[in-house]
């Protein structure tokens, strides 16, 4: 199996190829690590998270919580386990369907820790002390954890176990995923052919964004003023007090010309990302309308797709899915992590 994975690795575009005879099927792999810190935002859910949901399926995918990437940085204890289960409930209620992904703990999976191990002893200092992330980290806080210098081996180690074909990150993640390539690459020459090569996958991000008060900017989770930004689990009067006080400009067209009216062409997004109407159509429907019509329209579209998500995430956090998909997805990456790290051990010789 291995070897035709290696066949047919130039192969653009395919997801699934059918061997007939033996009718076998072989999948990329495509592995996301998410931490379990911060708030999920609307730009989030439009930007990567209902992205996601349409492409399930067609990947052989693994998504875990980076939980102990989490604590390279100090973490209130309370809060940590919280958001862990909070943000497994959140993707499931998104859409994220457990049935198509291997969902698990990375602290769950001992091996981790273990094969980081055995890859930092296989990796230079310089290398790990020229990451962009580590030193813009280390110079915020002079007394920096070892684990923030040694944070991307851990990172190659949860991509390499897994034989993983794509990383999708952000550009920010590129660097660390280049290094576990490299760290793939030297192992593989020393000890044998070990570790598929990973490939990072530069996320697009759909439809940007932008924070609802100042639409020249990004909607981000650690933006100073909340105001312009929606949480998924914000309540309806918030959500709706957001988006009815949002930027707008003095004119009273709805028309999309972000240059020009960047607070209506963000609540034209919104509105296409969520209704499925081109912007075309959107600007059709509302041309006799005023701004603050517009609005409540945008609030209840928002408040529509929000206050499902929200019922779902409630039952999933109080039912016992969560248990029975982390347990499984728990068992599922302990069986083959476990054999990469005995074949890691005997090509070492770390072993009686
Ligand atoms: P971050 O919250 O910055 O860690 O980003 C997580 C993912 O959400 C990345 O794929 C981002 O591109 C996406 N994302 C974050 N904020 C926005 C936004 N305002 N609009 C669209 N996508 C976003
Ligand atoms: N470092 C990533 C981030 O902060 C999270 C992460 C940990 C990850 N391990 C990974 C992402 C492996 C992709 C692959 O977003």
């Amino acid at each position: 199996m291995k070897g035709l994975k290696k066949i047919f690795k130039n192969i653009e575009n395919y997801c699934i190829i059918d061997l007939c005879e033996g009718m076998c099927f072989i999948m990329k792999k495509v592995l996301t690590g998410l931490q379990p810190t911060g708030v999920i935002t609307l730009g989030n859910y439009i930007g990567a998270i209902k992205q996601m949901v349409d492409m399930q399926g067609k990947y052989d995918s693994f998504l875990f919580i980076a939980d102990m990437h989490a604590i390279t940085v100090p973490q209130d204890s309370i809060e940590l386990s919280k958001n862990i289960r909070s943000l497994i409930a959140l993707y499931i209620a998104c859409g994220i369907d457990p049935e198509k992904h291997t969902i698990f703990l990375q602290s769950e999976n001992i091996y981790h820790a273990n094969i980081s191990w055995m890859l930092e002893c296989n990796t230079y200092y310089g290398e790990v002390s020229r990451m962009t992330q580590f030193k813009d980290k280390s110079k915020k806080n002079a007394n920096f954890s070892v684990g923030l210098l040694t944070y991307p081996v851990l990172m190659a180690a949860d991509i390499l176990i897994y034989d993983i074909d794509y990383v999708p990150v952000g550009v920010d993640q590129k660097q660390h995923v280049e290094l576990a390539r490299d760290i793939a690459i030297r192992f593989n020459k020393k000890y044998g052919d070990i570790f598929n090569v990973p490939d990072a996958l530069i996320t697009k991000s759909g439809t940007k964004i932008m924070d609802l008060q100042d639409p020249l900017h990004k909607m981000s989770k650690s933006s100073d003023n909340q105001k312009g930004v929606i949480r998924l689990l914000d309540d309806e009067k918030t959500i709706r007090k957001k988006i009815m006080s949002a930027t707008t400009d003095s004119e009273m067209s709805i028309v999309f010309d972000p240059e020009n009216k960047p607070g209506i062409s963000n609540l034209i997004n919104i509105y296409s990302s969520l209704s499925g109407l081109s912007l075309a159509e959107i600007e059709n429907k509302f041309k006799e309308s005023n701004y603050g019509t517009f609005k409540k329209e945008v609030a209840d579209l928002v408040v529509g797709e929000l206050s499902i998500i929200q019922k779902k995430y409630y039952e999933i956090l109080n039912s016992d899915l969560l248990d029975k998909v982390l347990d499984d997805g728990r068992n599922k990456t302990l069986a083959i992590a476990k054999e990469k790290y005995e074949l890691m051990k005997n090509k070492i010789g770390i072993h009686r």
